[in-house]
């Protein structure tokens, strides 16, 4: 049990067809509600914290709780850093012990993009840190990444083998349709798997990660409606086309929305059900549960993950 990189869980994800799951953690009722998860399905995991997640609960909480989580559970597990603007918070994730950092400068020109993501190759390299970068863009809004429809570009396959070769990146995230967020698509899903398809053929055996790929599910969207707020219009990327993804090269599926609307809907539920309850491991409690019972359900009919905890 330890901290540890991706290189060996992609090597297994990619020859064994299934991916890894990314999740995103805030606070400790997440990072407990995860590993309960993986813990239960015997699942390589990655747990990854975003400049958003670093501002909210302050760097030192998320490491030590992750910590935590490692020696209470006894899994390897990915602490990854999920898309680092730009090098200094790669290296300030790299000096803090995080075993893998994300350097995202997909929204810089593609010399630039490379430019930037080679140095943090370099520094992270040099201590043990394995690097994901990103060639074209993602539409969607969260707290630190904004990008909007018409900034968003496919990944061109040509430039993806260029990048991979003069960067040295470890894995690569694509952009093939999926977006950040709840509002993933306006029609019909759909994502361009003959992109996919060309990428894993240039790239053979290389890592490809697929960001903004939470489901929505229906039901969580039903619940967090009946109990609260409307989230109208609310629509993700279907779960065959992750498991689809998953056996085309994909080792790493990011998922961050299933899970907050997950917690939502537990905690709206408890409110509307015990509307005196002022006591916060009241509702914490069951959103930790409604966490663990969405991850338990990605990692064994999504993702496929389950009995491959290293
Ligand atoms: O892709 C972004 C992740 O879902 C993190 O979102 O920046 O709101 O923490 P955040
Ligand atoms: P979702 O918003 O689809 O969960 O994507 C999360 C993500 O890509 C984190 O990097
Ligand atoms: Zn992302």
């Amino acid at each position: 049990m330890a901290l540890v990189t991706s290189t060996e869980m992609f090597k297994k994800a990619y020859e064994g067809g299934y991916a890894i799951g990314a999740f995103n953690v805030n606070n400790m009722e997440i990072i407990q509600g995860i590993i309960e998860a993986a813990k239960a399905e015997k699942s390589a995991l990655i747990l990854q914290v975003s400049a958003g997640a670093r501002k909210y609960a302050s760097p030192i909480y998320l490491k030590k709780l992750v910590e935590a989580a490692v020696q209470d559970s006894g899994l390897d597990i990915v602490l990854h850093l999920d898309h680092g603007e730009n090098f200094e918070i790669c290296k300030q994730c790299v000096d803090d012990g995080f075993t893998s950092v994300m350097i995202d400068a997909s929204h810089l020109p593609f010399e630039e993009n490379i430019r930037v993501t080679k140095e943090v190759v370099e520094y992270a390299h040099a201590h043990g840190v394995v690097v994901e970068a990103e060639l074209g863009r993602l539409a969607g809004v969260e707290d630190a990444v904004n990008v909007s429809e018409k900034d968003a570009s496919f990944t061109d396959p040509d430039q993806a083998v260029e990048f991979v070769e003069r960067t040295g990146i470890d894995s690569l995230a694509i952009a093939i349709g999926t977006s950040h967020g709840a509002y993933k698509f306006k029609g019909e899903p759909r994502l361009d798997f003959e992109r996919l398809d060309i990428i894993t053929k240039k790239l053979p055996g290389f890592p490809l990660v697929l960001h903004g790929a939470s489901s929505v599910l229906p039901e969580f969207v039903e619940l967090c409606n009946k109990y609260g707020g409307e989230i109208p219009g609310a629509q993700g990327v279907p779960e065959d086309m992750l498991r689809k993804a998953a056996k085309s090269g994909v080792c790493k599926i990011n998922i961050d929305t299933d899970l907050r609307l997950a917690m939502t809907a537990a905690i709206r539920k408890h409110f509307v059900e015990h509307p005196g309850d002022f006591d916060p491991r009241k509702y914490l409690g069951p959103a930790r549960e409604a966490i663990k019972g969405m991850v338990q359900h990605k990692i064994r009919n999504v993702l496929g993950s389950s009995n491959t905890s290293l």
